[in-house]
């Protein structure tokens, strides 16, 4: 692993699940263990970068050395990135489940049970890496993709419509990899190449990853 590559460089990393507020004391959200990202994290410190970790509710522990951003929502998300990145960011890695969708009226109060039915109207969030990706002066940006069926292409398609530098295609129909697993296997995209990794753990994984990056972005050290 390239220690010190990317001294001066600085990574934002977004992690876990966000959760969308419903009423006061309930969400919606997903099974993101925040592994993934917390381990690059990690793995990017180790690099030598100073790193910021955008983070939704987890119950890991907090890497030592990285400035660490806890939010909850995917708009809190979205404007703790835009602002990470406001200061500077060569590279941006979103590794969290952000929900697609939240509901679209939260009322203050608890709401009480009453029907037998009730249907709960969602709104679509804001795009954090698209909005990311979208900057004149973008960082370096890598996406995940989380799928069931259809990996690769549906992979190839975020790469192109979010505009990304690089995905990280995630078959997360299988227990071993994916969410709240120790372990990842994927496939890394990008426009006119590909790089496959077997099953091994995320730390391991996360260090490959930095390291493609590091060689994409054109950071390796000669
Ligand atoms: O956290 P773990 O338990 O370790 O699990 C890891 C993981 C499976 C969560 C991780 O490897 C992963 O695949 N993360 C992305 C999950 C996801 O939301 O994928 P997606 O295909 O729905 O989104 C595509 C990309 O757009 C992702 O980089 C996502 O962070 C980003 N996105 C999505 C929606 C949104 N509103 N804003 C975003 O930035």
């Amino acid at each position: 692993f390239s220690e010190g590559v990317l001294q001066g460089k600085r990574v934002v990393i977004t992690a876990g699940p966000t959760r969308e507020a419903i009423d006061p004391v309930r969400y919606v959200s997903n099974h993101s263990s925040g592994k993934m990202g917390y381990a690059l994290a990690i793995a990017a410190r180790n690099a030598g970068a100073s790193v910021e970790l955008i983070s939704g509710p987890v119950a890991l522990p907090v890497p030592e050395g990285v400035k660490y951003t806890p939010v909850s929502s995917a708009v809190d998300m979205l404007e703790a990135a835009e602002s990470s990145v406001d200061q500077q960011c060569d590279i941006f890695i979103a590794a969290a489940a952000v929900a697609d969708y939240r509901p679209e009226q939260v009322p203050e109060q608890k709401i009480k049970k009453s029907q037998d039915k009730m249907v709960i109207e969602l709104i679509k969030n804001p795009d954090i890496v698209a909005s990311i990706a979208a900057r004149k002066d973008k960082p370096f940006t890598v996406g995940f993709a989380a799928e069931t069926q259809s990996v690769i292409a549906y992979a190839e398609g975020k790469l192109q419509k979010k505009n990304l530098d690089m995905i990280i295609a995630n078959d997360v129909s299988d227990q071993r990899i994916g969410f709240n697993s120790e372990d990842n296997a994927v496939t890394v995209l990008w426009q006119g190449g590909r790089e496959s990794f077997s099953l091994q753990s995320k730390s391991l994984l996360a260090g490959n990853i930095i390291d493609l990056i590091t060689s994409r972005a054109n950071y390796s050290k000669n």
